[in-house]
């Protein structure tokens, strides 16, 4: 048994139908990664995963417990936390109180340790702990982002294009903190218009298109298959 099994999952806005019956695993101690282009319904598959949107249709298991109709705030209790798209951090709360946040569904009080790891994965988070989150360049709020999702010690972290614009220095530093936390026993579904990034981490990729999956294979299969080089890598 897969940690994460979704099958023929559906999901719809009103009468327009993001999602279109997607069936993907993830394996405990994989990155997977979703790639595709605008709109194919990479984030609304996240959001499903995590219990903010229900689907029309469709199953999701999550070591063992069916979640369709788990509330969100239990989700992440069971142990699957989500870093947004777009960062959605707190930007009046401080860079800890944000970070303090993320922890909020655990009942242990080891919130003081974690918060020291996150520290020491994100240094600039560190230094600045005291200022406004609002006042973080998009990078910094991006790490703040990953680093409250962990606060909640998950096996499965969800993520939504940490590298949306971000320097390319800053982008190799995400990446290479999503490598140390699978390597930490992390599992990652990483979701990423960055394709050759996240296919180098990846150990299997799912290539969205308009709600549906039309490729799959392992990380390096996708890296070399032509359809990938061409559709998602620029090249001719
Ligand atoms: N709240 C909403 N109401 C109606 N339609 C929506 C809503 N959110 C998303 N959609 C539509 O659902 C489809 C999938 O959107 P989604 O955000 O999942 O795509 P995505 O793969 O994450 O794209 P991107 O790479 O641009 O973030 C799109 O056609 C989008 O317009
Ligand atoms: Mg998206």
């Amino acid at each position: 048994m897969a940690l994460l099994e979704v099958r023929d999952l559906v999901v719809s806005y009103g009468k327009i139908r993001a999602v279109k019956g997607i069936s993907f695993d993830v394996e405990e101690g994989q990155i997977v990664c979703l790639i595709g282009t605008n709109g194919a319904g990479k984030t609304t598959t996240l959001r499903t995963l995590s219990g903010l949107i229900r689907p029309a249709k469709g199953s999701i298991s999550f070591d063992g417990t069916a979640l369709t109709s788990v509330p969100a705030h239990k989700i992440v209790s069971l142990g699957m936390a989500h870093s947004p798209e777009g960062r959605r951090i707190f930007p009046r709360m401080t860079v800890e109180e944000n970070l303090r946040l993320g922890a909020y569904s655990r009942r242990d009080k080891e919130t003081d340790d974690d918060l020291r790891k996150v520290f020491d994965l994100f240094p600039v988070l560190a230094e600045r702990r005291s200022q406004p989150a609002g006042t973080f360049s998009g990078g910094e709020q991006q790490m703040l982002a990953m680093g409250r999702a962990m606060m909640s010690r998950p096996r499965l972290l969800l993520l939504d294009e940490p590298s949306m614009g971000l320097s390319p220095l800053m982008m190799k530093k995400i990446m290479s903190t999503v490598a140390d936390l699978r390597a930490g026993g992390t599992t990652i579904l990483l979701v990423e218009q960055n394709a050759q990034a996240a296919l180098k981490l990846a150990d299997v990729g799912y290539v969205l298109e308009v709600g549906k999956i039309v490729l799959s294979g392992t990380g390096p299969e996708l890296l070399t298959s032509d359809e990938v080089r061409k559709a998602y890598l620029g090249e001719d």
